[in-house]
């Protein structure tokens, strides 16, 4: 087994000497040492260290404060905190902040093995749970199509149920919820899975082409026409149309629509030659299409004959379950595109890709994940890769730590001094200005005066 790097921060050199020897005599330990806080850090920066010791009462930095640096850059580092008070407040304060453990000084080195065997284990546990989810991912894969959620799990089971037949499938979904995923789900395990899958996006073209793209045109069929042209549904033959964004398809074009699913042949713009054709039509929208036929912009029949098999696709914040197995699905694909090797996604960073309610559903958290890898500068996804809607100035109070940042009284009596000082001392003005008693400023002066 690999020796453990272990890094004893203690600005008395004996008791990091003392642990140094005692631990590098066991064996199967490497031991560095730092004096204080920020030569820890710069030691850090430079090495890869499993577990961080270090005392708690130091000048420049103390331990609390190097806890918080240490999570915050590589929150997958172990701590164990050293006190010389065995205080039972700060060990709490300190787990709280992450340590993930706490020793009392005087060190007993019998005592401090059984701590460090004890954080070897939870850094082993850390590093299993991530291959394990990569099998659980495995799981709750279907075809491309990652979700453990019920919801999800549900849907699994209606794509191989409708896939196998004809039957024309409407899939409702929101903006990037995985609806042309879906789709692709369906002809793949369909028996057209080697015929073409052609997707085509009714809102991406000019209204006008559509029909001439689906139905294709004879020669001279209308000015520009100087070529005759197959349509997408010839294309398709023996497989799959996608009809992404249906309800952006005009009136005109839906009757045809209709025909086609009817009569099961087409006529090419500017003919009236029919030709036959056998394609599984598949439609997506993240329209409410019922509403719209009932306010007249969709025709009915044709409504009923796309919503035979209707499949909805739910909102990712509504499967939240779904969020953390995708996340670690984008992390390792957008890893290796970058060529950074990513371990994980750290405790702080899922929390607020858990709390976040992705409006542009799983393609938003892909693109989120794709991004912060890129941005990422350690192994571990941190807040500080995300994005700013996630964040909301998070990752800002974490990076410049809290130990220089103002308080509210701090913030609060300067600005009493600030007003007292405009005023010439005038407390009745000042109390005018700030909307307080008088009697408050008295107080303030006094309790700010040195005793
Ligand atoms: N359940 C999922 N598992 C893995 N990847 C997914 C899942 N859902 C969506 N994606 C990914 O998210 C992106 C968006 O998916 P897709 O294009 O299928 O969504 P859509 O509903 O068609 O979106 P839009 O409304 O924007 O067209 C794709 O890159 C897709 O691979
Ligand atoms: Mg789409």
């Amino acid at each position: 087994m690999e020796s453990m790097k272990i890094l004893v921060v203690d600005d008395e050199a004996p008791v990091r000497e003392m642990i140094e020897k005692g631990l590098s005599q066991m064996g199967g330990y490497n031991v560095e040492g730092a004096q204080s806080g920020p030569e820890a850090i710069e030691k850090m920066e430079k090495d890869v260290f499993d577990l961080v010791m270090t005392d708690l009462k130091m000048p420049e930095m103390d331990g609390l404060e190097l806890l918080k640096m240490i999570k915050g850059m590589r929150p997958e580092v172990m701590v164990i905190l050293m006190t010389a008070y065995g205080s039972i407040e700060t060990a709490v304060e300190a787990m709280r902040i992450g340590a993930n453990d706490y020793i009392t000084k005087p060190i007993d080195l019998n005592e401090l093995l059984i701590h460090i065997s004890k954080a070897q284990k939870e850094s082993l546990l850390l590093r299993e749970n991530r291959l394990l989810r990569m099998e659980v991912r495995k799981k709750f894969e279907f075809n491309n199509i990652i979700g453990k959620s019920k919801k999800m799990q549900e849907m699994f089971s209606l794509i191989e149920k409708v896939a196998p037949g004809n039957s024309t499938v409407m899939i409702y979904g929101g903006s990037g919820t995985g609806k042309e995923l879906v789709a692709k789900a369906i002809h793949y395990h369909s028996p057209r899975a080697d015929r073409p899958f052609i997707p085509f996006n009714c809102g991406a073209i000019p209204e006008t082409l559509v029909e001439s793209e689906l139905f294709g045109h004879i020669k001279g069929a209308f000015t520009g026409a100087i070529q005759g042209k197959r349509g997408l549904f010839e294309e398709a033959n023996g497989g799959t149309l996608f009809l992404d964004e249906i309800s952006n398809i005009l009136p005109s074009v839906q009757v045809k629509l209709l025909r086609v699913l009817q009569e099961k042949e087409v006529m090419k713009v500017g003919s009236t030659e029919r030709t036959k054709i056998d394609v599984r039509m598949i439609a997506a929208t993240n329209e409410n299409l019922e509403e719209n036929m009932k306010k007249g912009k969709f025709r009915e029949d044709l409504f009923y004959r796309l919503h035979v098999f209707p499949i909805f696709l739910p909102d990712l914040k509504d499967r939240k379950e779904d969020i953390s197995l995708l996340a670690y699905h984008f992390l390792d694909l957008y890893s290796k595109e970058a060529k950074k090797e990513m371990k994980g996604i750290s405790k702080e960073a899922m929390k607020l890709l858990l709390e976040y309610h992705w409006p542009g559903n799983v393609r938003e958290l892909e693109n989120v994940i794709e991004r912060a890898v890129i941005m990422a500068d350690q192994d571990t996804l941190v807040p500080n890769d995300l994005p700013k809607d996630l964040t909301q100035g998070f990752s800002e109070m974490i990076k410049k730590g809290v130990r220089d940042r103002k308080s509210l009284e701090d913030i609060k009596s300067e600005y009493i001094r600030e007003i007292l000082k405009e005023v010439r001392g005038n407390k009745r003005v000042a109390s005018e200005i700030l909307k307080v008693n008088p009697r408050t400023l008295y107080r303030f002066e006094k309790k700010s005066q040195p005793a």
